[in-house]
């Protein structure tokens, strides 16, 4: 559709792409979903997804960060182990395989080579694979037993941001399938929550005055930033952090709250900027506790929290939605700031130096 990839009255298509998330997230409700209004998978992805011992996610950049979250929602919500890989290691430094192991290919584009060296591998060894793409008839698609669309528009900003969440989206609703195929009794409405998760990112996206006022703020002239969060705010704020660096040249690095310790809290200087994630009530006062530990060392510190888990001075305050999919709606103000403190910073936002959309060669 043509309508789809023109920018209209935005700077860029990042911005676009943004806004176009909970959109996209309401679509894919309607295509995983039958005429019984439950959702529904193709039955030969499930039964391969039942069968397995084991699942391995295989990926890079961004599409690896939305793998780490959806390890957290199959390991939950379907109790199949699932470990997650980065393309370009797993082709030269193969871990130990599983029994039966089935084999998930998460790429926006379809055509990352990293990723087809493994599927090429894997399926040497006779393995099934899963392809998770945006892009029909994509190589990894065409080489992949099976395939599961992603429904996001075709995405042009270099920096991923609506494939991402529709990754997280997809792997969310097939964590639930599973469970169900498998017999369990999951206490979720998934697609329920998954609208609620659109409504959520409709008010994030509403919120680009605050982001905006918090790039200018904290990143306007700073050299390095740093991101932690703990359990699943860990892998959004790894996402945060990329796209920051990707867009805005900054320095960024996303840490687990509890590891800074370990050695990068020699980093903090007066004025560093870190950027803290709250949305897991298990782990809320042991980040604020990292948070109060940066701060010591005189870092200026960011925190966004889950209504309900927010305390006083908090910087910004997302929408409550389920805990297992807060990614969807945590990432949302973070690739704004990147957004804006490259902006602020004068980049081009779509088209970063040195980053190519789809990267084709090994
Ligand atoms: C490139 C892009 C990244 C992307 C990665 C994986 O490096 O610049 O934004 O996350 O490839 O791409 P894929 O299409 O496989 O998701």
């Amino acid at each position: 559709d043509a309508s789809d990839i023109e920018k209209g009255t935005y700077p860029y298509y990042m911005l676009k792409e943004i806004d176009e998330q909970p959109l996209v997230i309401r679509r894919l409700i309607e295509k995983y979903r039958n005429e019984q209004g439950e959702l529904a998978i193709d039955e030969n992805i499930v039964q391969a997804v039942k069968e397995a011992d084991r699942l391995y996610i295989v990926a890079c950049g961004t599409s690896y960060h939305a793998g780490l979250v959806g390890k957290q929602l199959i390991e939950n919500w379907a109790k199949i182990p699932v470990e997650v890989h980065i393309a370009s290691e797993f082709s030269y430094n193969m871990p130990l395989l599983s029994e039966k192991p089935l084999f998930i290919y998460i790429s926006q584009s379809g055509e990352t080579a990293d990723s087809r060296a493994v599927l090429v591998r894997t399926k040497e060894l006779g393995h099934k694979s899963l392809t998770i793409t945006n892009v029909p008839g994509s190589t990894l698609s065409r080489e992949a037993d099976y395939t599961l669309l992603l429904h996001a528009g075709p995405e042009i900003a270099v920096a991923s941001t609506k494939a991402y969440t529709a990754q997280i989206a997809v792997l969310a609703m097939l964590a639930a399938v599973a469970a169900k195929a498998k017999g369990m009794a999951l206490d979720v409405d998934v697609t329920k929550e998954l609208g609620i998760v659109a409504n959520a990112m409709e008010t994030l996206c509403d919120a680009k005055h605050e982001m905006e006022q918090i790039a200018r703020e904290y990143l306007a002239t700073t050299r390095n930033c740093f991101f932690i969060g703990r359990a699943v705010d860990y892998y959004v704020v790894l996402e945060g952090a990329l796209k920051l660096k990707e867009i805005s040249y900054i320095q960024a690095e996303g840490f687990a709250g509890g590891e800074l310790k370990h050695g990068t809290i020699a980093l903090i200087e007066n004025g560093t900027p870190v950027i803290a994630l709250a949305t897991q009530e298990h782990v809320n006062l042991s980040i604020r506790g990292n948070v109060k530990e940066v701060v010591a060392r005189g870092a200026n510190p960011c925190m966004i929290s889950m209504k309900g888990l927010d305390m006083e001075d908090d910087r910004f305050v997302i929408p409550a939605v389920h805990p297992m999919l807060t990614p969807l709606a945590s990432v949302v103000p973070l690739q704004l700031i990147a957004y804006y403190a490259a902006l602020h910073r004068g980049c081009d936002v779509d088209k970063p130096r040195n980053l190519a959309k789809s990267v084709t060669v090994e």
